[in-house]
């Protein structure tokens, strides 16, 4: 299996297990639990100073490090993920706790800052972190719904049986381009030596094949001269057939290849964001005690 494939197996067996109920939303309680606290205590103190507490206060302190802590362990899931082991602390489980804390950053970390954003290190930081949450939630939808969309996309058919019926379409334009002259064996010949199925990661997201060799192998059939007996007309004609069919098996497996990127897209965002929150978080923490 490729890792595509394997990811996406991966993902599909994932979602039935359904990490986010996992316990019972546990995790989803304890996060919930976390944030109603830190902004309580926020809004009790903001009341007591007559004003709102900002990083540097003791409740600033408290939040950033609490943030800053769950930050470096959700990091850490990367690793964990590596080495699976069942039991207690299943991987189902990290998961379930790594989305929901995470998503309970937008408001301990938004906390943390007293609402003082800037052109600066700091608000980087947050702008990152933002960003590993979002994309975060991106994957959530995209496992909750892409897997059900690739089957629904492809009903009975597999991967291999697409991959075969271009097989068989291209021998078959082979043979019935036979009797054609040079200009009729020059548009099969484009479509069948080609034409390329998928390419590049943004190529497979996007579905943009725009210069696809099919399509003009049906645009130049279409503007050849007349046929020159009823032979060539035939021919001319089961080709058109032919390449028609390769279009809808072409259009099917390329959207499959479209939900397929869809589904590891987004941790291209996620995982160099994280490095870029790490880096930029360190940067926070440091100037605020150089500046000290
Ligand atoms: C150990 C962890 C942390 C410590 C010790 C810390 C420390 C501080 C301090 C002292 C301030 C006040 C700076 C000032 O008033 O000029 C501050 C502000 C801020 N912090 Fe943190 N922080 C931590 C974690 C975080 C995290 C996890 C984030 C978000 C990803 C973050 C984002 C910010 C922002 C946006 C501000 C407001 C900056 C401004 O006033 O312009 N901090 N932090
Ligand atoms: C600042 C907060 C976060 C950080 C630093 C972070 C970091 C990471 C890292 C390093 C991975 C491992 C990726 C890999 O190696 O394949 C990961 C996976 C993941 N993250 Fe996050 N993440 C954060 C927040 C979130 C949030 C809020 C969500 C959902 C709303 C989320 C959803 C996921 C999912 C679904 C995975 C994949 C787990 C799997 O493959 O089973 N993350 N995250």
């Amino acid at each position: 299996m490729t890792q595509i494939g394997a990811h996406t197996e991966r993902v599909r067996q994932r979602t039935h297990e359904g990490f986010l109920r996992h316990h019972g939303f546990r995790y989803a309680q304890i996060a919930t639990g976390l944030c109603v606290a830190a902004v309580g205590v926020y809004f009790v103190t903001a009341a007591r100073l007559h004003e709102p507490p900002s990083g540097g206060s003791w409740l600033g302190y408290t939040l950033g490090t609490i943030s800053a802590g769950l930050i470096v362990w959700l990091a850490f899931l990367g690793v964990r993920k590596r080495v699976i082991t069942e039991g207690h602390y299943s991987l189902k489980a990290w998961v379930s706790a790594h989305v929901y804390l995470g998503l309970s950053l937008v408001v301990l970390a938004t906390l943390h800052t007293g609402f003082q954003f800037g052109w600066n290190i700091h608000t980087l930081a947050y702008a990152l972190m933002m960003l590993v949450i979002a994309s975060g939630a991106l994957g959530i939808w995209a496992y909750a719904t892409l897997p059900q969309r690739l089957h629904a996309n492809r009903g009975e058919i597999t991967r291999r049986q697409m991959l075969d019926a271009l097989e068989r379409l291209d021998a078959q334009l082979r043979d019935v381009a036979q009797p054609l002259d040079r200009a009729g064996a020059a548009v099969v010949r484009l479509s069948v030596e080609d034409t390329e199925l998928g390419g590049g990661f943004l190529r497979r997201l996007t579905n943009n094949h725009g210069d696809d060799a099919n399509q003009r192998a049906l645009k130049a059939l279409r503007n050849l001269p007349p046929p020159a007996g009823e032979r060539q007309a035939e021919a001319l004609a089961k080709i058109e057939e032919l390449l028609r069919q390769k279009a809808d098996v072409l259009s099917l497996a390329r959207r499959q290849m479209q939900i397929t990127a869809m589904l590891e897209g987004w941790l291209f965002i996620h995982i160099p964001a994280t490095f870029a929150l790490l880096a930029a978080l360190t940067a926070h923490i440091v100037s605020v005690f150089a500046y000290w």
